[in-house]
């Protein structure tokens, strides 16, 4: 049976508890993590968020006590009046291990049915009970203190920005499509039938409205909404720390912001980071590395063979060079000896889901070299690939040819995939850089047209503007991405802030100009009326957390997550409606179109 408080009230939470507190009479509350029955005496380990205490009842004590003691099972909710003592038998692997209370007062304040999962990290309960009973698996320690830090960098991240001048400004939710290129979510509009709102993806406009409104300096931590493929560190719905300054260039935004980050590792892990960040131009980051978010914590970068096989017999490799495309490699050094050709055919297909054709290979070994494709080179090749990728004994080259971006797509993966099969990455290291430079405009092969890489209201490099008619693709834009052990952190850039520069951008990315008032009529509008100079950053809080805890899933450090299906196991969500409702909003389900 269940008790009420009484007028019990808590003095202690359960972790708190020292050898400082003991004689003390304490009354904590909590939940049953362990009961184990000793004969005369009763050991309970009673949780809260702080952490356990252990509870003694004694048969001599209270007879009452001891027997109510006895029903306690796994999960019961209760309150407990006694004393602190030294405890007999420390315990070093809890803070509280050095004392025990004595109870002599007893509360069941609910009864708990056996829970369908322990309360214990590291159980290896699939993730679909733990996200179906996510009430549970947030008692667990680690899942607590996953919460707890992302509140802490959400309180710096706020006392941060409040020092610096910003205001945190909320903005509306039921919203125009945004320019962040995923689908949107919609939600119909019952009293305007037909018409539907568009979940922000981000509150990129808003921001710059508010820039327009001369409020300076805006912050918020805001929900965003897309409805993208999801992959490991992406939710449907996620947090951005979002962030927009007026009167500033590039230089600004970025030196602001390393100080945030500064602080936050700082506060949060301890580390002191080296300011100024890395930079690194997004053209480097892609030749070295293969990707705009390179993994630093690594080498093994990417190096550019095709002058050297440009003229060899090997067609594979000079046939590439000669229809435009390239011939790179890494070198792997000191590893050779873990690749058997088991092995190096296990990575060559997975290498071939990038588009690569095949994988070329070269072991450096004391009889000289060991490859597939070392009979088709000459001395003089085999040399010069072996010189340009610095190469000596016990070293292995992986090579690939092909078009750009296959190439580097597929070197990109190998360097971070050998890296991982190696277990050579420091994982106590954060390797953190901005990329700068980005291409204003990607290639769509799908739509045959340009498409913005960021969004359409980047502001080129200065001096690449006169380019935006005649040469799109070599623009640059003032763009910068953060980016922290391979993860993009954050992203931002300064915006255009003047009509004329906006209406030739738009034109560039193939809107004609009543599309882009249809789209973004009321921003164009607010253009009209004296815009400042801006820019801005917005981070995924969600993927920033996950770094700052070490987790390796964006679903560990949000309280109630997404399936990769966006689904919510927990609440069921998506679920249908009723009829009702359905006409309500003027909406009609096309059962046989759902497949
Ligand atoms: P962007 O689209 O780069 O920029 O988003 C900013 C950051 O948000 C995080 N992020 C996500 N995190 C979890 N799940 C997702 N589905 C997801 N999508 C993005 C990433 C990313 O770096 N308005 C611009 C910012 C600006 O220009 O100021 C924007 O939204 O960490
Ligand atoms: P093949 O002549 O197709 O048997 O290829 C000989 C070797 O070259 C094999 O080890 C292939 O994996 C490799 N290879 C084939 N195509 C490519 C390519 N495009 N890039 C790199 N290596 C390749």
């Amino acid at each position: 049976m269940s008790e009420g408080l009484g007028n019990l009230r808590r003095s202690h939470m359960c972790g708190d508890l020292r050898e400082k507190n003991i004689d003390e009479e304490v009354i904590l509350m909590g939940w049953v993590q362990k009961r184990r029955n000793l004969g005369g005496l009763i050991f309970v380990d009673l949780r809260d968020v702080t952490g356990i205490s252990q509870i003694v009842f004694d048969s001599d004590v209270s007879k009452e006590s001891f027997e109510k003691a006895d029903s306690l099972r796994s999960e019961y909710v209760i309150a407990v009046r006694g004393k602190v003592v030294e405890r007999q038998s420390k315990n070093d692997d809890i803070p509280t291990g050095n004392i025990e209370v004595f109870a002599y007062e007893l509360k069941i304040l609910d009864e708990s049915e056996t829970p369908p999962i322990y309360i214990k990290d590291n159980d290896e309960v699939s993730e679909k009970m733990r996200l179906k009973y996510r009430f549970l698996d947030l008692r667990k320690p680690s899942m607590q203190k996953n919460l707890k830090i992302r509140h802490e960098a959400a309180k710096i991240i706020r006392n941060f920005f409040d020092e610096n001048s910003f205001l945190e400004i909320e903005t509306p939710v039921l919203n125009k499509p945004t320019p962040e290129g995923a689908r949107d979510y919609l939600v119909p509009s019952r009293v305007n039938p037909g018409k539907f709102y568009a979940l922000p993806q981000s509150p990129q406009l808003m921001k710059q409205l508010l820039m327009v409104s001369g409020m300076d300096k805006y912050y918020q931590i805001v929900k965003c909404f897309r409805d993208e493929d999801l992959r490991a560190n992406r939710q449907p719905e996620f947090t951005q720390v979002d962030v927009e300054m007026s009167f500033v260039d590039i230089e600004d935004v970025i030196s602001l912001n390393e100080k945030l980050i500064y602080k936050i590792f700082k506060e949060i892990k301890g580390i002191e980071i080296e300011l100024p960040i890395k930079r690194m131009k997004y053209d480097e980051a892609m030749n070295s590395f293969g990707s705009d978010k390179p993994d630093l914590r690594f080498g093994f970068k990417i190096n550019d063979i095709s002058d050297v096989v440009k003229n060899s017999d090997f067609k594979v490799f000079s046939g590439a060079v000669n229809s435009g495309g390239t011939v790179r490699a890494i070198n792997i050094n000191n590893h050779a000896d873990k690749f058997s050709k088991k092995k190096i055919s296990k990575i060559e297909k997975e290498v071939k889901t990038y588009g690569a054709k095949g994988l070329a290979w070269m072991k450096v070994t004391n009889d000289g070299i060991e490859s597939p494709i070392a009979k088709f080179l000459s001395e003089e090749e085999l040399e010069n690939i072996l010189k340009t990728l610095d190469a000596n004994e016990g070293d292995i080259i992986f090579i690939v040819a092909d078009s750009e971006k296959i190439v580097l797509d597929s070197l990109g993966f190998l360097r971070s995939h050998i890296a991982k099969f190696l277990d050579i990455i420091d994982e106590d290291k954060f390797e953190m850089v901005w990329i700068t430079e980005f291409p204003l405009f990607e290639y769509d092969e799908d739509e045959d047209r340009f498409v913005a890489k960021h969004h359409p209201f980047t502001h080129p490099v200065d001096e690449d503007i006169d380019l935006l008619e005649s040469n799109p693709h070599k623009v640059r834009a003032k763009a910068y991405d953060i980016v922290i052990n391979g993860d993009e952190i954050g992203g931002g850039s300064i915006r255009i802030n003047n009509a004329k520069l906006q209406q030739i951008m738009f034109k560039a990315l193939g809107f004609s100009e009543e599309e882009a008032w249809k789209k973004f009529g009321f921003l164009l509008e607010a253009f009209k009326y004296g815009v400042p100079p801006h820019g801005g950053i917005a981070y995924g809080l969600d993927r920033l957390v996950m770094l700052l805890t070490g987790m390796k899933n964006i679903r560990d450090v949000i309280a109630f997550p997404k399936t990769q299906n966006a689904t919510s196991l927990l609440t069921e969500a998506p679920t249908e409606i009723t009829k009702e409702q359905l006409k309500e909003l003027s909406i009609e389900v096309i059962k046989d179109e759902l497949k």
